[in-house]
């Protein structure tokens, strides 16, 4: 068959099973949200006066859960996250992080080679969004004390790394079939052409590394930025 046509074909059944994805993460988990919301306003209102701690911590499930509901309305609709537009890559990498380390009290480290216009628009959402998952499975998983964020140029393009402290990674937690979090960063990454890496063992923590290579043009004029 001709291998265009097979492609466009290969194309539209991918769009199509987007939709319904998106759909799905609608519809079932925007309701689940839902649900939850309205049970966390229930216990609010049933809350004896005078418990200040424990309606601060009502209100901050509930602002978790509004931007749940809003994220998986950003996720099923398809967009960016709009901060990211806004503030731009490296900003809304910062705010992340912060909002990370105050959320969890896990030390984070940042060296940030690049500026926001080393990035083509559509790797920062790609790049944010494994970025986020990432430093999601070290607040879940790990039992870290310190992360050290990194994104960079290198001889081939960008490199992204989240390095932990903590408990490290099993090879079988690595290949699991029910890895649907490093599968979608592995997706990302080979959807701008490039590979993800995991690797962590007992006592060293784990490590994601994401190398996305950049066109040939882009690379000279980062690393022979006086040759143009
Ligand atoms: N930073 C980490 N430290 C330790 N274990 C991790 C880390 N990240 C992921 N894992 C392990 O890999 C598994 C798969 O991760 P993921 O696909 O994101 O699934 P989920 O976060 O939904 O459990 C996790 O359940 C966990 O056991
Ligand atoms: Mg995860």
């Amino acid at each position: 068959m001709n291998k265009l046509l097979l492609c466009a074909q290969l194309e539209s059944a991918r769009e199509h099973e987007r939709k319904a994805i998106s759909r799905e993460i609608h519809d079932e988990l925007g309701q689940l949200l839902t649900g939850l919301a309205f049970e966390i306003s229930w216990l609010h209102r049933k809350l004896p006066a005078g418990n200040r701690e424990l309606s601060e911590r009502i209100k901050g499930m509930k602002a978790l859960v509004d931007a749940g509901i809003k994220e998986v309305q950003k996720i099923s609709a398809g967009l960016r996250p709009r901060y990211l537009d806004d503030v731009g890559t490296r900003a809304a990498l910062d705010w992340e992080t912060g909002q990370f380390t105050n959320r969890t009290g896990i030390r984070c480290t940042q060296a940030i080679d690049i500026s926001d216009s080393d990035l083509p628009p559509d790797f920062s959402a790609e790049i944010f969004r494994i970025f986020q998952e990432a430093l999601t499975n070290v607040a879940r998983h790990s039992r870290a004390t310190d992360v050290a964020i990194s994104l960079k140029h290198t001889r081939g393009g960008l490199e992204l790394e989240i390095r932990d402290n903590g408990r490290g990674i099993a090879q079988h937690e690595i290949d699991s079939p029910c890895a649907y979090g490093l599968m979608g960063m592995r997706e990302r990454a080979e959807m701008l052409g490039g590979k993800l890496r995991i690797s962590g063992s007992h006592g060293t923590g784990t490590t994601v590394t994401v190398t996305i290579p950049l066109e040939e043009e882009e690379i000279r004029q980062h690393a022979y930025p006086d040759s143009r």
